[in-house]
């Protein structure tokens, strides 16, 4: 059983939308069996399964906050969506449930010093320093060729975690949240680019160092 958290205790940076994405691409892809686990009370990502057409390839609901997260033994990749300003014990709690993480960053500079603080609080997690989780970061909604792009992808550079993706701000994820699918199920015409971008992320999702070390 494969387990993937989306985190960042910075609200609104694309935690549920790369989890969300992510479950589809590997319940539509690679026809798997897929749990999508909210941790969020807000219900951003088990709004968005309940949003999933029926004829859709199926992903399990587990509403993380208010049910106990046990997925079935079956379950190929469980998916986690962390809720925003996650500290502390609730952190650790969290990161103890996955091999591997990802933190989605915006390029502004609120939202990398937050980053930069939140990193560094999890690379004190003794999962982390250890590598029995392995981290990640991703640019979100990112406009190429503006000033401030460049400062992220300089900041994600510096980190000593790999920089794994650019996701460009597109509606193409505005689009596929309200119907409750993913990018990958879109048109392909439309999301051309965005599949591209994924494929990074999904090669080090598919590699060992992904995973934690033996
Ligand atoms: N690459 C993108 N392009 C365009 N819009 C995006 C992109 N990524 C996320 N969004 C939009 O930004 C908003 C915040 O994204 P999302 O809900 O995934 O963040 P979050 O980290 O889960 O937020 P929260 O901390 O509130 O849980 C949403 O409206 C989402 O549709
Ligand atoms: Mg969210």
């Amino acid at each position: 059983m494969r387990t993937i958290l989306a985190l960042n205790a910075k609200g609104g940076c694309g935690k549920s939308t790369i989890a969300t994405n992510l479950a589809a691409y590997y319940a539509s892809e690679e026809q798997a069996k897929v749990v999508l686990e909210d941790f969020d009370p807000q219900g951003s990502s088990s709004e968005w399964l309940a949003a999933r057409p029926d004829d859709r390839p199926l992903i399990q609901s587990i509403r993380a906050w208010t049910e106990p997260a046990r997925a079935p033994r079956t379950t190929d990749y469980v998916i986690m969506d962390a809720p925003a300003a996650l500290h502390g014990s609730e952190l650790t709690a969290l990161v103890r449930r996955a091999e591997t993480i990802l933190i989605p960053v915006l390029p502004s500079p609120i939202d990398m010093r937050a980053a930069a603080h939140f990193i560094q609080e999890l690379l004190l997690q003794g999962r982390v320093s250890r590598k029995q989780t392995r981290v990640a970061v991703i640019a979100n909604r990112v406009r190429e060729n503006t000033l401030v792009y460049q400062d992220l992808e300089r900041f994600l550079q510096r980190l000593k975690i790999p920089f794994v993706a650019t996701l460009r701000d597109t509606q193409n994820y505005i689009r596929a949240a309200e119907r409750g699918v993913s990018v990958f199920e879109l048109a392909p015409s439309l999301v051309y680019t965005d599949l591209e971008q994924w494929q990074p992320l999904l090669k080090w999702l598919r590699s060992k160092r992904s995973l934690p070390s033996p």
